[in-house]
């Protein structure tokens, strides 16, 4: 059992305050869908807990297991069990969805410590291809099966990262991501976003095949499209920068029927 807590955080970007007191706890386990309006902050959020640098947070805490994790980098984060999809993946031309992979899964699996001598220099090994790196016939196979179970086109592990790309590819490449790197935290931002219904559904059963016992999810949706496919234990909306009402999937519903309006009457002054 892992808890991932969020504790009145506030953070700014580039000086302007975004985020005002997030508070939240994840537990293995749970699926919690954080919804709101644009501009509300959700995308801050996912970036502040992954570690973006651009992002700077000014008062309150990020723990994993009553650890606070704001002082470790963004490869750290991951490697203590973290994951992010962004809602807007950058393509990476010249780096195959394997290469990405194989190095992805070796950091957090640990491959890359084993090729030092234990006190953080390098043992000589170092530029040697495959010296820090996952076995390339295990990681294959590990890849193909995967591939398989999550419904991912075996071509797709020759093909540059998100280039060219259509939003379904770049969805269903986040689900073979996670499943490769089975994080105890997943946070999914628009996950649902620009996708077709095939799409969708592909998407969400990976998601449920994922939402184990050993994992949480934080799924950030603007819309409760995607909740009627994986559904969540706990419905939180955001507004201005914070969390403003926790409920059930009755919260995703009335937002589907009555909109965003009656957030912002009801919610409308925030101050940080
Ligand atoms: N790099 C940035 N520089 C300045 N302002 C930003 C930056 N990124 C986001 N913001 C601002 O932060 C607010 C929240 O944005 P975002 O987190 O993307 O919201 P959401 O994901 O809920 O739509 C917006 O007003 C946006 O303009
Ligand atoms: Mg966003």
């Amino acid at each position: 059992m892992s808890v991932l807590e969020i504790r009145n955080l506030h953070a700014t970007v580039e000086g302007n305050g975004i985020l005002k007191g997030v508070n939240l706890t994840l537990r293995s386990g749970e699926i919690h869908a954080l919804m709101g309006p644009n501009g509300s902050g959700k995308s801050t959020l996912a970036y502040v807990i992954a570690g973006h640098p651009h992002y700077e947070v000014t008062e309150g805490d990020i723990l994993i297991d009553g650890e606070s994790i704001l002082e470790m980098e963004a490869d750290e984060r991951t490697k203590a069990g973290l994951f992010l999809a962004f809602q807007y993946p950058v393509a990476v031309p010249g780096v195959s969805v394997a290469n990405f992979l194989r190095t992805a899964v070796s950091n957090v699996r640990g491959y890359t410590e084993k090729a030092t001598n234990g006190n953080g220099a390098n043992n000589g090994h170092s530029g040697v291809i495959g010296s820090n790196l996952m076995p390339m016939r295990e990681f294959r196979r590990e890849l193909n099966d995967k591939m398989k179970e999550y419904n991912v086109d075996p071509s797709f592990a020759r093909r540059y990262l998100n280039d060219g790309f259509s939003g379904g590819e770049k969805k269903r490449t986040e689900v073979l991501q996670m499943a490769m790197l089975e994080p105890r935290f997943a946070i999914l931002d628009e996950s649902d976003s620009g996708l077709d219904i095939d799409a969708l559904r592909v998407v969400s059963d990976g998601i449920n095949k994922l939402a184990t016992e050993d994992r949480g999810f934080l799924m950030i949706t603007h819309y409760s499209r995607i909740l009627n496919y994986v559904r969540p234990h706990f419905v939180s909306i955001f507004y201005g920068g914070r969390i403003v009402k926790t409920g059930g999937m009755e919260l995703a519903l009335l937002l589907e029927e009555k909109g965003y309006g009656w957030v912002e009457q009801e919610f409308g002054t925030v101050t940080a």
